[in-house]
């Protein structure tokens, strides 16, 4: 494993993290429905790996990847960095409508009073009396930003959090949450299939010394193989609402993947190995997160870290994913 100081931090981190949002399970990932055992197995998995540092958030299966992920952790909870997340909850007690999903209807609302609730509902939910990283879900402008990061810094300096994080947000959101505190990573879409909204903040985090961490780089499994795309999703899971199973995209995906078929054997990797190479090639701060709900994936992913992509293989890789990408996707 490597590892790399968040931001500014202490907090050293494992370059792979382990994103918990498909053990959350729910109609979003509807084909597994982990439980307390698998997620054990999971953690067993990530220490034997080196992996230290976890992703969750309160909404992912509403509460139940916290909750499982709280009973895992009894006895081991300094073993790893625990980062959850604020502003989107389904108290119903304020905020802007964001979706419905399983009979909930999620809010996002960054006012001082809710990000204190949250944390204080995931304190409860994760068994734990701090969050190393806490990151705003989606960032949003109706509250200022300096409410938000007031309300941040208070719970630092009551010892309920140590770090602060944004997600869903635009470099010049990070400039302006900067005037108030310091933040120590964005979290953010960047896959090979949708890299521009990366590419375009990389300026910022490296002008902050942000920490810029992925998420979707595996395209929740879409760069694992190529009859991924082939596959039917049932109603709500957030795989049949992504773009990559329609043509002339799911066309183009099958001749990337036919393209760097070669670059597999001659790194002697997966495919998913080769993407990640490739993301973690485009930016030197970048934190991998990717999402796993079995050990087996687990413990592919971290294989990546081992391949030094060539320049020639990497322009190779981008000029044949090119016909598949999209500028924008909203997850
Ligand atoms: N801030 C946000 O708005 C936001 C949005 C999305 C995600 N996230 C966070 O980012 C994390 C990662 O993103 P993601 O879950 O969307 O998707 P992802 O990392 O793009 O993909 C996860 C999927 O890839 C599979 N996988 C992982 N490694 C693999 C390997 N080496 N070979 C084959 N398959 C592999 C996993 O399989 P198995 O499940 O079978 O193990 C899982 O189905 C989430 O868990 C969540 O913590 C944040």
């Amino acid at each position: 494993m490597k590892y790399q100081k968040l931001g500014k931090t202490d907090l050293n981190a494992s370059v792979v993290a382990f994103g918990a949002w498909g053990i959350g399970g729910g109609s979003v990932w509807s084909d597994m429905n982990p439980a307390v055992k698998d997620v054990s197995n999971l953690l067993d998995a990530a220490k034997d790996l080196g992996i230290n540092y976890i992703d969750t958030a309160p909404v992912y299966g509403t509460g139940m990847s916290e909750k499982l992920l709280g009973e895992a952790l009894k006895g081991r909870r300094d073993d790893f960095l625990l980062q959850t997340k604020c502003s989107l909850n389904w108290r119903n007690d304020g905020g802007n409508f964001h979706y419905e999903r399983d009979g909930y209807t999620v809010n996002n609302d960054t006012s001082a009073r809710a990000v204190k609730k949250d944390v204080e509902d995931s304190l409860e939910r994760l068994q734990t009396d701090h969050i190393d990283l806490i990151v705003v879900h989606y960032v949003c402008k109706d509250w200022p930003v300096e409410e938000t990061m007031g309300a941040l810094q208070e719970l630092i300096e009551e010892g309920k959090v140590r770090a602060i994080g944004l997600s869903n947000s635009q470099p010049a959101d990070l400039d302006e949450y900067e005037k108030y505190g310091t933040v120590a990573l964005v979290q953010e879409q960047f896959s090979l299939l949708a890299p521009y909204h990366g590419i375009s903040y990389f300026p910022t985090v490296a002008k902050h010394g942000t920490t810029f961490q992925v998420y979707g780089v595996l395209e929740e499994g879409f760069l694992t193989a190529p009859d991924y795309v082939d596959r039917t999703f049932p109603k709500g899971d957030v795989r049949g609402k992504l773009p990559w199973i329609h043509d002339p995209i799911r066309t183009n995906i099958h001749k990337m993947f036919e393209a760097v078929q070669p670059l597999t054997e001659k790194y002697a990797c997966s495919y998913a190995n080769l993407f990640e190479a490739w993301a973690l090639k485009q930016y030197p701060n970048l934190n991998l997160l990717t999402g796993f709900r079995r050990v087996e994936t687990m413990r592919d992913t971290c294989k990546c870290l081992d391949i030094e992509l060539s320049d020639e293989d990497a322009r190779l890789i981008w000029e044949a994913a090119k016909p598949a990408q999209v500028r924008e996707i909203d997850k």
